[in-house]
């Protein structure tokens, strides 16, 4: 029995698909591939004011207990006030990280009647509550909205109710989602739409809420996720909705009632973080020069911090990865199921403070390989 799964490796292995747990990023190397978008992770002075601040005799490392029983603690809910009032909406529920919030959100609201209708490729985080969900799920093409309307056109109304769901800059593809076109057809058909704005929180926006704020659309948004485990160099995640949808999560979203509550320590962290990055303009600024630079380098229309370097095979990606890595950059590579089988990729995830001469090395190594981004 045990045998299955070591030819099960072996399998992975001989297609340069094996993953193995990394050891910590080598000293002296570029650290192309965290999602420390802002620098705050490498931050020391923010790390040395946080701590302090600090009554550590009130502050606890653990919550003890789910949020429901006695989990709950102040810095929950100064938190929950203070995201709400930043994106000047309703309500706003924490998680215990991105992947519980996608896992839960969904299946709590949409039940057998009601119809999603999500993005190919959303984060697997989102595809796993959708393997949850009672609804019927139905995937578009990526950022094809002509597709998308097509199925509301023919579906909506078999429909009780109906969520559209996307991320707002794609985590492996770094292009965006239109939440404006999303925006008019959510009230064309009267849906929900549901963004997973995991990997704009912190980079874009004027205090960095994402790209519904760039957009001017925080309110047309129903759902709006948030991570704290990536620009915001924390751990958890929100989500921002209005309140009948808060009330509702906390009495039906089970990877909210069942685990247990962040630690009150974290979540004073997440608090004295997000109050940085709403003021944080400087960085988005210089990521948004570094991001056009870097482009204009390379000659590729990159829309985001994260740039995708397809290379197709898993073996080629590898070897790509390690040759870089003697240049002086940490890129590892992506491969399937992250990605499409082949199209590994090595994901560029750009950030505030890196210089561009720091890349050049980089972008001398990259012309070679075929830069794609749509
Ligand atoms: C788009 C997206 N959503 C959710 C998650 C999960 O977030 P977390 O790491 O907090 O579980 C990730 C990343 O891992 C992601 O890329």
């Amino acid at each position: 029995m045990k045998q299955n799964y070591i030819d099960h490796l072996n399998e992975l292995e001989s297609q340069s698909n094996l993953r193995r747990i990394a050891g910590s990023v080598p000293q002296g190397l570029i650290n192309l591939s965290s999602n420390d978008y802002l620098g705050i992770a490498a931050n020391q002075q923010f790390k040395a004011e946080f701590l302090e601040g600090q009554n550590f005799a009130n502050l606890s490392f653990t919550a003890a207990s789910s949020r429901l029983l006695t989990g709950n603690c102040p810095e929950y809910d100064r938190l929950e006030e203070r995201i709400a009032r930043a994106y000047q909406r309703e309500s706003c529920l924490l998680f215990n990280s991105g992947y519980h919030a996608n896992i839960g959100i969904l299946p709590a609201l949409a039940g057998s009647g009601d119809l999603i209708l999500a993005d190919k490729l959303v984060h697997a985080s989102i595809i796993d509550g959708l393997q949850l969900c009672k609804a019927e799920v139905r995937r578009f093409r990526h950022s094809n909205y002509q597709q998308l309307e097509s199925l509301l056109q023919k579906y909506r109304t078999d429909y009780k109710r109906v969520f559209i769901v996307t991320e707002s800059i794609f985590s492996m593809d770094g292009d965006l989602a239109d939440l404006s076109q999303l925006v008019k057809l959510k009230k064309k058909y009267e849906a929900f739409l549901y963004v997973d704005e995991a990997h704009a929180l912190g980079v874009v926006g004027p205090l960095g809420l994402g790209l519904a704020e760039q957009a001017g659309l925080i309110d047309e948004v129903d759902f709006i996720v948030g991570t704290f485990g990536k620009a915001l160099a924390s751990v958890g995640a929100f989500v921002v909705c209005d309140h009948v949808f808060k009330s509702y999560l906390i009495n039906s979203a089970r990877s909210f009632i069942f685990t247990t509550a962040l630690p009150p320590l974290n979540l004073a962290w997440t608090d004295f973080i997000f109050t940085k990055m709403l003021q944080m303009q400087k960085q988005r600024q210089q990521l948004q020069q570094l991001i056009r630079s870097f482009s204009k380098g390379l000659n590729i229309p990159a829309q985001s911090h994260i740039i995708p370097v397809i290379i197709g095979e898993n073996k080629e990606a590898v070897r790509v990865a390690e040759q870089l890595r003697e240049e002086g950059y940490y890129i590892l590579p992506i491969r399937h199921p992250t990605v499409p089988e082949g199209t590994a990729r090595l994901r560029l995830s750009l950030y505030a403070g890196l210089q561009l001469p720091e890349l050049e090395q980089l972008m001398k190594q990259l012309a070679h390989h075929e830069a794609t981004l749509d």
